[in-house]
């Protein structure tokens, strides 16, 4: 099946949307998708696979910080590697723009996000109490130091 990513535009919104209200406990609004199109502070991603939307992933380069914003894989997509698929090419993204590491939070119970972090390097580093206002539950909060590997 042919692969490609797509910087999210208006066309994808609706795709976009399904996925995140089917991954996301407190799902981002349509119009917060929508400010991160044609965004120069940062990337937002789309992934088709045989022209279907199967996921998305975005950041946002704060000074040399690569901030992981979202990442979602439809639920009938997931288990098919599309995740890794997703964060490589967003570090490699990064790395190329010349940010130098990444962070990103993420719930403390989400062991399939936290397994796929840290397969790419990322090491939990801080714990934010309480982070989550839906459930109240902790934010586990990630580094990865060096961007230099996903350079080439
Ligand atoms: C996290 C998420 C994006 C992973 O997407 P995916 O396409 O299923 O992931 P992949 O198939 O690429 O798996 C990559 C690695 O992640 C880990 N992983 C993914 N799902 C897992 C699961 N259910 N249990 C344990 N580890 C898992 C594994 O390490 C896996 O590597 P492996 O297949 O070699 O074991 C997906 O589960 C998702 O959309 N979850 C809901 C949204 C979310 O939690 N986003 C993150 C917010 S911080």
């Amino acid at each position: 099946m042919r692969e490609e990513f797509r910087s999210l535009d208006e066309s994808l919104l609706p795709a976009v949307v399904e996925i995140e209200r089917a991954s996301n406990a407190s799902p981002w609004s349509e119009n917060s998708f929508r400010a991160e199109i044609g965004s120069s502070e940062g990337e937002f991603l789309v992934l088709l696979s045989g022209g279907i939307p199967v996921g998305f992933g975005g950041y946002w380069a704060v000074v040399d910080e690569a901030h992981i914003t979202n990442i979602a894989v439809a639920p009938e997509h997931r288990r098919r590697g599309f995740g890794r698929r997703i964060m490589e090419e967003l570090l490699r993204r990064a790395a190329q723009r010349g940010l130098v590491c990444s962070t990103l939070e993420v719930r403390a119970s989400n062991h399939p996000a936290v397994r796929l972090y840290e397969s790419l390097g990322y090491q939990t580093v801080a714990r934010r109490r309480r982070y989550y206002p839906d459930n109240q539950e902790d934010a586990l909060v990630l580094w990865l130091y060096d961007l230099t590997p996903w350079k080439t």
